[in-house]
């Protein structure tokens, strides 16, 4: 039965580039997940979209002498762009600057403020007395109070992820001049996260399929939750809709998951049909969260108490939240320019070998890295020798000795039958895999399948014996044909680009989406187009030109 898939993924920040953390973290997972519910006929919807509002975007155009817009808007455009040249499948890939946006938000946020959920407090605040400025979140460093970290922000640390309020922050100071800041008092609103502890951590408890760390990190949180604060003292981001509030606006992480609701409805209104959007969130639809782990608060438990306090909205099903990749064994750092920035990198290579290895990299329970000798390596010795090399091998035999049409198969010998169940199993444990977010061992074992398929035809040598047993030759490239064809299905969510070339050198029209998650059985004497690579080889120089870019990159 026909399932329906919904599919959030964090909002990036409007501010500068996507780097390949941003990749492996959410919308590599994300896109892999999409294409491979929609191969099983399931209907999905993905969404997302960038985040203009808040500290980061103005800060960014404080130090560019910009507009906050005109930086947002830029970056939306890359981030667009991105998207299409990296194969990420949005259905809908929004902003939060649009009209619908600021309205859902707005009509959330009061319908929270009548039912209780949102109250009125005054808070202390710091205020830099030299700029003459509140200091919300990214305004203000310091030390964590939890973990001692010293370059935390207001709103939370990065490093221990823990969320907190300026006050609680050790040594602040003013990130614009560095001054030490003021305590000043300000009217604001709050979101009653106490209210939901109980009903939200029996729920928490029970979401035994939630990988082991958000679990364990959400329960943790849960069990100290407090209410805080959902306005800031800032021109920039969705009016408050109460009198009184002029200068202040909603706080950037509340209105940003509301993104996920204001987006659907957004897609519902484009496709011609305005409730569609309710059958992704009313109803039998799972939902599903990818982000990176320093977001996992927000989509776990600030996000699920609002849907509780809203009522009539589904909670999530599954927050596959990933851990950091890290570059040459370091911290990615954008301040510091470490960093291998998505444009940089598909201006110059394709976008099949970084799915490939981010895929075979995925950080999902632990830190992963990217070096450019891993890259490189993979590109070389698995996506070229093994799978594209297995599939070059077998189209140029097939045109340079069977005038380029699937031969003729005869009866299948044992080595034959294993090889052919081994592909069905493959399509098997492949779909259990994705099925439950595993997407490394979904790689892994699509890889293996392509390696049995090497063996196989090394085994028989075809080469060797086209001119004494024409007959078994045949039987030996239909049988690696259908393996290819296996490879073709189970590889095409995570390398959507290479499949497609694959389908039309299988002699397939159409998209290669629309097949379905089955092995596509081959007509013998059906006609193959001109052979050509899958993949091409990179050379070992990659490695130093890029090390040496990086290393210019940090010392500019
Ligand atoms: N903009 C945030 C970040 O880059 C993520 C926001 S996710 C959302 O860390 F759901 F809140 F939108
Ligand atoms: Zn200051």
């Amino acid at each position: 039965m026909s399932q329906r898939i919904f599919i959030g993924v964090a909002w990036p920040y409007a501010n500068g580039s996507l780097h390949l953390g941003h990749i492996a973290g959410a919308y590599l997972p994300a896109d892999i997940f999409a294409r491979y519910h929609r191969l099983k006929g399931n209907e999905v919807l993905m969404v997302s979209g960038s985040d203009q509002h808040g500290t980061p975007i103005t800060l960014r155009a404080e130090q560019e002498g910009r507009k906050p817009q005109e930086i947002a808007d830029k970056y939306h455009q890359e981030f667009l762009d991105c998207w299409h040249r990296l194969g990420i499948s949005f259905d809908l890939f929004t902003t939060t600057s649009t009209p619908n946006h600021v309205q859902v938000a707005q009509d959330f946020f009061l319908a929270l403020l009548n039912k209780g959920y949102i109250y009125r407090d005054f808070m202390s605040l710091l205020y830099c007395p030299s700029c003459q400025r509140y200091l919300p979140d990214r305004y203000v460093e310091g030390t964590c109070p939890y973990c001692y970290f010293g370059g935390a922000r207001g709103d939370q640390c990065d490093k221990c992820g823990k969320p907190f309020g300026p006050l609680e922050l050790l040594e602040p100071r003013c990130s614009i001049c560095g001054s030490t800041p003021q305590i000043k008092s300000s009217e604001h609103f709050f979101l009653r996260l106490s209210a939901f502890q109980d009903e939200l951590l029996s729920w928490a408890r029970q979401q035994t399929h939630w990988r082991q760390n958000v679990l364990n990190f959400t329960t943790r949180l849960l069990e100290e939750v407090k209410d805080r604060a959902i306005t800031r003292d800032i021109d920039w981001g969705v009016p408050i809709p109460q009198p009184g509030f002029d200068d202040k606006r909603l706080y950037v992480w509340f209105e940003a998951v509301i993104g996920y609701l204001s987006a659907s409805k957004e897609w519902a209104h484009l496709i011609g049909d305005n409730e569609r959007w309710r059958l992704f969130w009313q109803g039998e639809a799972k939902s599903y969260y990818f982000i990176g782990k320093d977001n996992i608060n927000f989509h776990t438990i600030i996000w699920p108490a609002m849907l509780i306090g809203y009522g009539e909205l589904d909670l999530p099903y599954d927050v596959p939240a990933n851990e950091f990749l890290t570059l040459e064994g370091k911290q990615l750092s954008t301040s510091r320019n470490w960093a291998v920035w998505l444009p940089d990198y598909l201006e110059h290579y394709d976008p099949d070998p970084l799915r490939y290895f981010l895929s075979a990299n995925m950080p999902e329970v632990g830190d992963t890295d990217f070096s450019w000798q891993e890259f490189v390596r993979r590109n070389n010795d698995e996506l070229v020798a093994t799978y594209g090399n297995l599939v070059h091998r077998v189209l140029t035999f097939i045109q340079r000795n069977f005038q380029s049409s699937v031969p003729i198969p005869g009866e299948f010998d044992e080595s034959s039958e294993v090889l052919l169940h081994k592909a069905e199993v493959t399509l098997n444990s492949v779909d259990a895999c994705l099925n439950n977010c595993r997407f490394r061992e979904g790689i892994k074992a699509a890889m293996s399948l392509a390696q049995e398929g090497n063996r196989y035809l090394e085994q028989k040598s075809p080469w060797k014996r086209i001119k004494e047993d024409r007959q078994a030759c045949a039987t030996t490239l239909y049988v690696s044909l259908i393996v290819i064809s296996c490879l073709k299905t189970v590889l095409c969510p995570f390398l959507p680009f290479s499949s497609q070339k694959l389908h039309n050198l299988l002699g397939f029209s159409g998209r290669v989406e629309q097949m379905g998650w089955t092995i596509q059985p081959l007509t013998p004497g059906q006609k193959l187009p001109p052979a050509e690579p899958l993949f091409h080889k990179l050379d070992e120089s990659t490695v130093t030109k890029e090390a040496l870019q990086l290393k210019a990159a940090i010392e500019k």
